[in-house]
């Protein structure tokens, strides 16, 4: 199957799945890396592993529609089957979320449908939760919404900070990314109205790390 990421920074969970889908044994193929924040770091380490990049910079462009046609026009280029939110920090259009119905994945830093949206670590801390940690997801057009193909959760310790546990959940979120993508690649994850059916996948807890 062939992936391309849609990033706009820092880029550790792509660099978590460009790992991952180096092992001949992973199902999917990295075929573009694009990122709509010129000089974003993701860039950098897509083009160390050799994938082929671009920048589709949404301030070059009148408004989303267009900017959308732009990144359809580039993901078709590519050729790719399936579409990896990686931190990608623009919300997209209905138009362009039908077009890539359960095409399009994401992976979102809380346990879904809790802390939708920014700052989920504090969000977290403030609600005093016992448990947080990272959902991915298949994308709809509701912000942070959309059947879910797997979670991971990490406890909250009392001394937590928004930092400490951003950092614990990032790792949780490097182990479950490549895990979701496999599920997917492998057409193990299957949606089924509002849920996904996971089959055939092997390991039996593999969905909640
Ligand atoms: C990750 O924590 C990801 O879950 C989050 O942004 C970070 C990107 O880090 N995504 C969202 O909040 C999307 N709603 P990265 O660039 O190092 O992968």
């Amino acid at each position: 199957m062939k992936v391309a990421v849609l990033v706009s920074g820092r880029g550790s969970n792509l660099q978590a799945l460009l790992d991952a889908c180096a092992d001949p044994s992973h199902p999917a193929e990295i075929v573009a890396v694009i990122s709509n924040v010129p000089g974003a770091y993701a860039l950098e380490r897509a083009e160390k592993a050799g994938v082929t990049t671009q920048v589709i910079d949404h301030k070059a462009y009148d408004g989303r529609p267009a900017f959308e046609d732009a990144l359809n026009a580039a993901l078709d280029e590519a050729g790719a089957d399936l579409v990896c939110l990686a931190g990608f920090m623009r919300l997209l259009t209905d138009a362009f979320v039908d077009r890539w119905h359960d095409r399009m994945i994401n992976i979102h830093p809380s346990l879904l449908p809790s802390f939708k949206g920014l700052h989920t670590h504090e969000r977290a801390l403030e609600a005093g939760v016992r448990f947080h940690g990272c959902t991915v997801h298949f994308v709809r057009a509701d912000m942070d919404a959309g059947p879910i193909i797997a979670q991971a959760a990490v406890p909250v310790h009392p001394d937590d900070d928004a930092d400490a546990l951003g950092a614990r959940v990032l790792e949780a979120e490097h182990r479950l990314y490549p895990l979701a993508l496999r599920l997917v690649a492998e057409g193990h994850a299957r949606v089924s109205g509002q849920r996904v059916v996971i089959t055939n996948h092997g390991a039996p807890d593999s969905t909640v790390l």
